[in-house]
């Protein structure tokens, strides 16, 4: 077995983050341009690629997950495996409409250990989401979203710092606990998608208080 992302544990601590590799003037077009390069830590060395967010350019709604998985890292996109077609699902039932939704993860490449030909998800260290962190950063001022979904305890973790617990802060309006040039408006935790997936006889249950945490975020959202 090898351990993705824990093979350099002290070039880990060297790596200066992806401040560098992000562009001084943001556009999505120059930050997909860019990210492929991106050296801010060491994950890029297994993955397949680099997974940018996607949606709307000036889109009112930002959702933030944790990572790409397995399938996301072979097709370069977010949010394309099972529990995108959960968010998928979940976003139409709370009346959100994807055409105003940005879609990104807080790091942006995929975790993994190997079982064999298996690739299995490990989530991200607080080093590698500290360091992925100027993408989101530079995601957000291009975007400007009026608010941002957390998905999960890692996007959580991400802005609140490591006391987050998504039980207790979701589906609550909150402001953007960052100092930050690209702040929005609001802010609301909520489940990772992958929980549903995970949820065995609370799987109902699970899935109807993400569609009720987005039902939130979709009464905040200004206009039509
Ligand atoms: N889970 C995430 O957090 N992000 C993705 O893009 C896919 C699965
Ligand atoms: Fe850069 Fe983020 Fe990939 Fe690390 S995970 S190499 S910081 S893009």
């Amino acid at each position: 077995m090898t351990r993705s992302g824990r093979s350099d544990p002290e070039g880990a601590e060297e790596r200066p983050g992806a401040e560098q590799w992000v562009p001084a003037r943001p556009t999505l077009g120059a930050l997909r341009d860019a990210l492929p390069a991106c050296r801010g830590c060491e994950l890029y060395a297994p993955a397949t690629q680099a997974v940018m967010g996607e949606g709307a350019a000036h889109a009112d709604l930002m959702l933030v997950g944790e990572q790409p998985g397995d399938r996301e890292d072979r097709e370069g996109r977010p949010f394309v495996g099972p529990a995108g077609g959960v968010l998928e699902r979940a976003l139409a039932d709370a009346g959100i409409d994807p055409g105003r939704v940005y879609t990104t993860n807080v790091v942006k490449h995929f975790r993994f250990t190997t079982r064999g030909k298996r690739r299995i998800h490990e989530s991200p260290g607080r080093e590698h989401v500290v360091a992925c962190l100027p993408w989101l950063e530079a995601e957000l001022t291009v975007v400007r979203p009026d608010g941002v979904v957390l998905l999960g305890g890692t996007a959580g973790k991400a802005l609140y710092g490591s006391g987050f617990k998504v039980g207790e802060r979701r589906g609550v309006l909150d402001s953007w606990p960052r100092e930050s040039e690209a702040a929005p408006a609001w802010v609301l935790a909520t489940t990772h998608p992958s929980a549903v997936l995970r949820a065995r006889e609370a799987r109902g249950a699970t899935y109807d208080g993400l569609v009720a945490d987005l039902r939130v975020a979709a009464s905040s959202l200004t206009g039509p």
